[in-house]
This record gives structure tokens, sequence and C-alpha cells, in this order.
């Protein structure tokens, strides 16, 4: 090539979520099977998508509207249903205007630090989602800037460090929170959400909040939406229907700007947003004109809540599995499907030197997956897919110093989700003994 073809921040992206399928395919090419734990997406875990949704689309498909571009920001109906719940909330108003829809949420991301100018710095929580931190530190051509959650506090934010890392970093011009959380399941309190907005509002920052698990909770926790929050801080929140709906597939997630008008940076930075959407015509249509339908449905709620309960229960049954198993801290989670299972910081000192998997064939793979140095989480997570088939995803690749994984609670078999935590203690169990 006559010039370089590659950034040097495009090595930063990395998604170890779907690394790992890698492997697992060669698990499966052996004949032996694998219980998928390494995505958030419930259809692959068994989960049925409502017959009353099911309804409302096939009804959709029959239009041929359903068919054609729609407007660059997206279907301005949709938009204004959308609009009008935020504002029932009480807290920032909008108009459909300040509403962006993109092709997933995951689109949205690449798009909101592609037009950051180089050198600025979006400070996010760590564990880190990668899809926010590798797209991040990509376009830095760094490493990601963060703030500790703590697993020793319900994986509460370090407010302290997220305001020290503030003080001393200039660059940074924006703090992201994931509320709640993709890995740890947390939710942010009420009273933490006041304190990250006071930070924002003193070091003139943008807020941008991942709210594609809102309706997503459990267990009656005490949380706020950014909309009922930021107060005049200009603010982005990002939503999807991905998670709660769930339709993953259809590729559809928005933006909701908020005070725009506060500030003549903030409102250039939305206009370039939507002019990048205006380059590429506009998002998927069919799924943007099932959301006011689905949402205002008299099932949706009942829907939603039944949903949350189960998923609670889910978190329990696994908590408890988990109970004498003195090798991992295994906090509550409150929303979102995921747990972060923490290795305790003595647990890999007696890893055991003969591990085996019980399979020549899978000894052979594990042997081979860590000829190189790596995270001992990393090792483990191997060795857990080796030995008995489950798929889960290293905390090390959440850019974290903590040693882990994450699991979902999303399997709707329930004796299939014993099976698969009771083969994952095993596997702790095999892994840390010396
Ligand atoms: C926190 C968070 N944000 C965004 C996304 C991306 O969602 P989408 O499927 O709409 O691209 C995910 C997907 O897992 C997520 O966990």
């Amino acid at each position: 090539m006559r010039q370089k073809l590659l950034s040097e921040g495009a090595k930063k992206l990395e998604y170890e979520i779907r690394n790992i399928v890698k492997k697992a395919e060669q698990i499966q090419k052996l004949g032996l099977p694998v219980y998928w734990e390494n995505i958030g997406d419930p259809i692959q875990k068994n989960a049925k998508v409502p017959e009353w949704i099911k309804n409302i689309i096939t009804k959709l498909v029959k239009e041929d509207s359903s068919y054609g571009y729609c407007h660059s920001k997206g279907v301005y109906k949709t938009r204004a249903f959308l609009a009008e719940k935020n504002n029932a909330l009480g807290g920032v108003q909008i108009t459909a205007e300040d509403i962006l829809f993109f092709n997933g949420l995951g689109d949205a991301i690449a798009k909101l630090y592609q037009f950051l100018p180089p050198g600025t710095r979006i400070i996010g929580p760590s564990p880190a989602y990668s899809t926010h931190s590798s797209t991040e530190a990509a376009h830095a051509n760094t490493e990601p800037i963060t703030y500790r959650l703590d697993p020793e506090n319900n994986w509460y934010p370090d407010l302290e460090e997220l305001h020290n890392k503030v003080k001393y970093n200039p660059q940074v011009t924006g703090i992201l929170i994931i509320n709640p959380d993709n890995p740890t399941g947390m939710v942010y309190p009420a009273e933490y959400l006041h304190k990250i907005v006071a930070i924002a509002r003193e070091y003139k920052l943008l807020l941008i909040s991942d709210e594609i698990y809102f309706n997503i909770k459990y267990n009656e926790v005490n949380t706020l939406s950014l909309a009922e929050i930021a107060g005049d801080v200009p603010a982005i929140a990002l939503k999807g229907i991905s998670k709660e709906i769930p339709w993953p597939g259809a590729r559809c997630g928005w933006m909701e700007f908020y005070n725009r008008k506060a500030d003549a940076e903030f409102d250039r930075f939305c206009h370039a947003l939507e002019d990048s959407k205006m380059v590429e015509v506009c998002s998927t249509t069919l799924p943007q004109q099932a959301i006011p339908l689905i949402m205002q449905d008299p099932q949706y709620q009942p829907y939603l809540e039944e949903k949350n309960r189960t998923i609670a229960g889910r978190g329990k049954l696994i908590a408890s599995i988990f109970k004498d198993t003195p090798e991992v801290t295994v906090n509550q989670t409150n929303g979102a499907f995921y747990n972060t299972i923490v290795f305790k910081k003595d647990a890999f000192k007696s890893v055991n030197k003969n591990l085996t998997t019980g399979n020549p064939q899978t000894d052979a793979l594990f042997a081979e997956w860590t000829e190189k140095p790596m995270p001992e989480d990393k090792r483990f997570v191997y060795f857990l897919l080796a030995s008995q088939g489950v798929c889960v995803v290293p905390l090390s690749s959440f850019h974290s110093d903590l040693s882990g994984f994450r699991i979902t609670l999303l399997e709707e078999n329930k004796e299939l989700l014993e099976q698969i935590f009771e083969k994952i203690k095993k596997a702790i169990k095999m892994y840390c003994r010396s």
C-alpha cells in the first residue's frame, strides 16, 4: 500500500463478547454442546416474543410504508411519541426534533465518539462495556479513561476517583454512565446521580447516559433517568429496543438530546450527528413504526413487570448456587440482565497445575488457546469453555483490573439455568485447587 491503511486507534477495537465465539465454535465442531452465556441476546436464550407484539409487527409488514426510507432523523410520529413520553417524567422537556434514530444503539455509540475532536475524552465506568470503551479509545488512539465501579460497595461508582480524574484531566469533556449497568447489573442510586450531575455542571461537561436497560429494573431500586436529573446540563440519553421488547435484530436505537440550546458547542455537535444520519439517508423504518404501537399497548407494562420479576428470580437463584463458593464474590443485581462474578484476591494462589478438561481433544484446544501469557481470568474462561462447554466473557476484557467473568440472567429454561451455573461452580472448584 502506498500509505498506511489502518490508524493506530483501530487496534483498540476489541469485542471479546464476540471473540470468544470463535473458540466456542471449535468446541461445537467436536460435536460437543456449548451453553452461550457470552451475549445479552434474550432470543438466543430461548425468550419468546409475545404473540401480541408479533401481531403488531405482522400488521406493519403488510403496509407498504414499512418498506420505504423514513425521515433522516426517524419516523416523526415515533419521535413525537417518545418526546411526549419523556416529557411526562417532568424533567428536561424535548420535542420530536431532539430525537435521532440509529441502526441499533451500537451504531449511535460509534457515531457519538467519531465526531469528538482528537484528544477529547469521555470518561466511563470500569468494568467497561466494550462498545463504548473500545470506540472511545479507538477514537482517542489510547487506552480508555475510566472511573471505578466498586465490587465491595454494590458496584457503585467511586465518585472521588471520578471527580479527581475529571479535575486533573482537562481533556475530559464528558461523563458516561450506563444505567442500569452492563456488565455489573448495578443501578445508579439517585444520590450518586445528583453528584455526577454536579461534577458535570462544575466542569462544564457533557453527560451521556446509556439507558438501554432502563426498563429492566427490579428489587424496587431507587434511580432516576437522565431527563429527570440533568437540569440545565447538556446531555444525551441513549435508548433502544434490543433488550426490553426484546428485538435486537431490529437494529433500532435512538439518542435524546437534552438542553441542546443551552450551549452552542453542544448544539453543533448534535447537528453533526444529525448530518451523519442524513448522509446515510435514514435508519430502519419498520421497528420505529412499531415502537408506539408496542409501548402504548395495555399488555406492555404487565409484560415488562413479569419479565423483571423473572430476571430478579434468576439473579437470586444464581446467587444461591454460588453461596458455598468462597473463591468468588457475587453481588446482587438490580437491573439489566448480567452479573459479574469476581474472583477473590487469593483465589488463584493455588491454581490446579494438573488441569484436565476430561477429554483429550478439548485438552488439546485448551493447551493451544493458553499457549501465550494471558490474564488469569481469561485462562479460567477458556478452561470453563473447554471443560464444561459454558461460554462466558472474562472480566479483564471489560477494561478492568479485577479478575472474574460476566454471566447473563437470561436462560429461560430453569433446569438448564441451574445446570449451567452448577457447571461454572464445578469449573471454579477444579481450577482453584492446589
Ligand atoms: C449498555 C449497552 N449499550 C448499547 C448496546 C447496543 O445495543 P444495540 O443492540 O441496540 O446495538 C448494548 C448491547 O448489548 C448494551 O449492553
